[in-house]
């Protein structure tokens, strides 16, 4: 039995991960941010005081990378069994993550741990080259953007409502560096696939862009 997979990519902040738990949650089905894999190596490659300009030692890290996520409300992510769910979502290890992403050999590593995830009754894979590498079979593609200055000010409230100093002009311009690098990058670019569904959230909210995915699932 075929196992159905949803993909949605998209830069940074465009809402790719609450609205793919909450499909995932409706649907019952699996869900897999492989952001979160890739911050995860960032965490262990600094927690082994690798250089980022070790390539060799990096790949090393990733092929050894211990995983665990448990899947509620929020994901929690262990590493070597110790929760780091805190530090993934800080802005240095999405830099650092981002970085890391465009290393060829480390992608190829972690393309197969991606690939596991898809399993019965179904999968929804957040990422950015999710419908045009890692599943470029699936059924269902999504490409969900917002303009930098949207996601910016969603990033900027998230950080003041959890009490961290933030500055907005230096979100925008983290957050174009980091999409340029995304983009701009030789090996599995974020690129929409050409089969996908293009939304654009800037003006949306959250549950009028799970509407009209569920739709194109339907
Ligand atoms: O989605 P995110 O912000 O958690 O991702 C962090 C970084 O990881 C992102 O800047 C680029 C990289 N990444 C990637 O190259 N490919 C993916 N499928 C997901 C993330």
């Amino acid at each position: 039995m075929p196992i159905p997979v949803l993909t949605i990519d998209g830069p940074s902040g465009a809402g790719k991960g609450t609205v793919s738990r909450l499909i995932a949650k409706k649907l019952g089905w699996h869900y897999l941010d492989s952001g979160s894999i890739y911050r995860s190596l960032a965490i262990a490659v600094q927690k082994a005081s690798v250089d980022l300009a070790a390539v060799d030692k990096i790949v090393k890290v990733a092929q050894g990378l211990a995983l665990e996520f448990e899947c509620g409300d929020e994901l929690i992510v262990r590493l070597d069994g110790e929760d780091i769910t805190n530090q993934l979502g800080l802005e240095q290890t999405g830099g650092m993550a981002s970085q890391i992403a465009a290393l060829p050999a480390v992608r190829q590593v972690l393309l197969k741990k991606q690939q596991d995830f898809k399993q019965l009754p179904g999968l929804v894979a957040d990422g950015r080259d999710m419908g045009t590498v890692v599943f470029p079979d699936a059924e269902n593609k999504v490409f969900l953007t917002a303009s930098a200055e949207k996601r910016a000010q969603r990033r900027y409230k998230q950080l003041i409502e959890k009490e961290i100093d933030a500055n907005l002009v230096q979100i925008i311009n983290e957050i174009e560096a980091r999409d340029r690098r995304d983009m701009e990058r030789a090996t599995a670019p974020l690129a929409m696939a050409s089969d996908a569904l293009y939304i654009d959230s800037s003006d949306m909210t959250i549950d009028a862009v799970v509407e009209e995915v569920l739709n194109l699932i339907r």
